[in-house]
C-alpha cells in the first residue's frame, strides 16, 4: 500500500523507539504522515508539549523518511483535527492484545463522532511490544537503563527530568 496521507496522533511523554518504529512503517505506507502530540485527559504529563514536540523532531530529523513527516499539536477532539486538516486516516500502534480493547473503543468512538474517520493499527517490531512510555517514565525514575527504549536525546531529557526529584 502506498499514497495519501494520515495522522498519527498519542501523548508521546516521551517518543520511544515503539513510536518511532511505528511511525517508520507508516511513512512506508503513506506519503504524507502527520505525527500530532495531542491531550489524553486520563494522563498527567511529564513533559510539556513543546517539550515533547523538540524531542520527536531532535528523533526523526537524521532519518531518510523525516521529509514525510509533519509534526504537529493540538487540544481538542481528534476527529475535529482531521476535518482541521482534511486527513481522516489515523494511524495507532498496537502492542499486545490487551492493548486493543482500549484501541478498538477509541476507533469506533471516533468513527461514530465522524464517519469519515477511520483507524489503521500497526504493530510495532516484536522486539519492542513490551516498550511504552509508562515503563519508560518508571525506569527513567528510578535511574535504570533507558538505551535500549529511547534515543540518547529522550534519555538525557529523561535522566535531567528526574536528576530534579533528588535535589
Ligand atoms: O498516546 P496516547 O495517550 O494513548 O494517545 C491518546 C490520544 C491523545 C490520541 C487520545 O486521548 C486523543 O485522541 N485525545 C484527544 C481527544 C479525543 O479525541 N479522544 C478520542 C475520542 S474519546
Amino acid at each position: 500500500m502506498s499514497g495519501g496521507k494520515a495522522i498519527y496522533p498519542g501523548s508521546f511523554d516521551p517518543i520511544t523507539y515503539g513510536h518511532l518504529d511505528i511511525l517508520q512503517r507508516a511513512t512506508e505506507m503513506f506519503d504524507k504522515v502527520v505525527l500530532t502530540v495531542a491531550v489524553n485527559t486520563q494522563k498527567k504529563y511529564v513533559f510539556e508539549a513543546d517539550e515533547r514536540l523538540k524531542l520527536i523532531q531532535a528523533c526523526i530529523e537524521n532519518e531518510p523518511w523525516a521529509h514525510k513527516v509533519e509534526i504537529d499539536q493540538f487540544t481538542g477532539l481528534l476527529v475535529d483535527y482531521c476535518s482541521q486538516k482534511g486527513i481522516y486516516t489515523l494511524i495507532r500502534g498496537v502492542r499486545q492484545i490487551s492493548d486493543f480493547e482500549y484501541e478498538f473503543r477509541m476507533a469506533l468512538m471516533n468513527r461514530r463522532l465522524n464517519n469519515k474517520v477511520d483507524t489503521v493499527f500497526l504493530m510495532p517490531d516484536e522486539e519492542l511490544t513490551f516498550v511504552s512510555a509508562t515503563m519508560v517514565r518508571e525506569v527513567a525514575y528510578w535511574g535504570g537503563e533507558l538505551n535500549h527504549f529511547v534515543p540518547k536525546v529522550v534519555a538525557d531529557e529523561l535522566k535531567k527530568k528526574y536528576a530534579k526529584k533528588d535535589d
